[in-house]
């Protein structure tokens, strides 16, 4: 043999050891713990979009005081002289080796429909610039972005989902994260993983959380609560049920009263909120966001007092639309009896089930829905402009799933427009990408 021949063999051999195929589930490699350079920024929705914005961080512990500072965006660098500093309420999270600072401020008395632009830090140690828009105080267009479970490989694979869905509408203005954001919501590696994939995404679009049962603490009954990681994280509105601080909550953003609820707990509770939050309402639409589904989008997955306790409110109050999670596949469709199965496309809002993230179950076969999938990351695009709800899914190379479109006109029921015909043929285990054979 040549002597470049054994060079060459020996190469491709060092080539190979580092690169043997593993189980294609396993994880991206992260480092989750915090420096003194701010990381995991995020914007949320305050009660009053309009004019305020609340915005979270984190730093490792030798960051003892933190503050952001806001000014009206312009295309010149000077509006850095003009900027108001808002010092952070800062909190300590602890969790075996790790610890880390979470730090938060609550930009106030913002200009309606204005771009902005913040950073976060210390004198010393400052974040990029981040620009965002705040809500207009009127009923103008707008679009957002819907995501639902993330949960597995979430760095390795659902960014695929959070960077596709940016990509198609830069222009959103918020996102909406169905539950089950993470797999184990009290794993700071998943959080990591999570911030790490949607990056500076977080810090541009105020994001709107749904909590899971994968944020709450795996035990059952009376143990379960919600995971310190989500309090940490997150800023959200206080409006909610008291006990559900921070996870059942409501804002209006032009025109629209988005209505987030906590399936995972006090449901009975929450259907008194719920009814104050429907009957004082002057938006033109409402949208409702949880976890858990009215209909499930796969068998034996029934989460009847959830169906019993919100769909009567739903159906009375003129509910649009109903953004769920949880089950792992795709279904949207209308009420249907579930005794009977007998549909009702006339009354109540329109039901959709997605997931975002890498973890499939087989789809109901009970066909409530009109349009379902499986095996399919997706995530949905969302325009309300006056009278008409544009509705799309994608998946996440951008094929469109699902389309279609929801009209008002004043005191008439909704006209519901299925344009489904526009998408791709429906993907199930059979007929889309599956495991090789030797794959478990
Ligand atoms: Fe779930
Ligand atoms: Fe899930």
């Amino acid at each position: 043999m040549k002597v470049n021949t054994v060079k060459a063999v020996f190469f491709i051999l060092l080539i190979g050891a580092g690169c043997i195929q593993t189980n294609a589930w396993t994880d991206a490699a992260i480092n989750p713990f915090p420096t003194p350079v701010p990381d995991h920024i995020i914007l949320n929705c305050t009660t009053n979009p309009a004019n305020s914005m609340a915005v979270t961080w984190r730093t490792d512990t030798s960051v003892q005081e933190a503050c952001a500072e806001i000014a009206v965006a312009n295309a010149s660098f000077n509006y850095i002289f003009y900027t108001e500093t808002y010092p952070a309420k800062t909190e300590l999270l602890k969790d075996g080796d790790y610890a880390a600072h979470y730090h938060s401020v609550i930009f106030e008395k913002l200009k309606p429909n204005t771009l902005y632009a913040y950073r976060v830090g210390t004198a010393d140690t400052w974040s990029e610039w981040f620009q965002f828009r705040t809500a207009g105080d009127d009923t103008e267009p707008f679009t957002f972005l819907y995501l639902g479970d993330g949960q597995n490989a979430i760095l390795s694979l659902w960014s695929r989902a959070i960077r596709a869905a940016y990509r198609a509408a830069p222009e959103s203005r918020l996102i909406i994260h169905g539950g089950d954001i993470v797999a184990n919501g009290d794993s700071y590696t998943e959080w990591s993983e999570w911030h790490t994939a949607a990056g500076w995404i977080n810090g541009m679009t105020p994001i709107v959380p749904v909590p899971g049962n994968h944020e709450y603490y795996h035990g059952h009954g009376l143990d379960r609560y919600l995971t310190k990681f989500w309090f940490a994280n997150f800023t959200l509105p206080e409006n909610g049920i008291p006990s559900l601080r921070e996870s059942n909550y409501y804002f209006d953003y032009q025109g629209v009263r988005f209505i987030i609820l906590n399936g995972n707990e006090k449901i009975e509770e929450q259907a008194v909120w719920l009814k104050s939050v429907l009957k004082n309402n002057p938006n033109r639409w409402t949208i409702a966001a949880f976890h858990q589904t009215i209909y499930a989008a796969t068998n034996n997955r029934d989460h009847k007092e959830i169906r019993v306790n919100w769909k009567p409110l739903f159906d009375k109050y003129d509910v649009d639309l109903v953004l769920m999670g949880h089950d792992h596949a795709y279904a949207r469709g209308h009420n249907v009896d579930p005794k009977t199965k007998i549909k009702d496309p006339y009354t109540g809002p329109v039901y959709v089930v997605s997931v975002s993230g890498p973890k499939f179950y087989h789809a109901n076969e009970n066909r409530w829905m009109d349009r379902a999938g499986e095996n399919t990351q997706l995530y949905q695009i969302i325009r309300i402009d006056n009278d008409t709800l544009h509705y799309q899914s994608f998946t996440v190379t951008n094929e469109l799933y699902d389309e279609f479109q929801i009209r008002k006109s004043p005191g008439k029921p909704n006209i519901f427009l299925d344009k489904q015909d526009r998408a791709i043929p429906e993907r199930t285990f059979q007929n889309s990408l599956s495991r090789p054979p030797d794959q478990p």
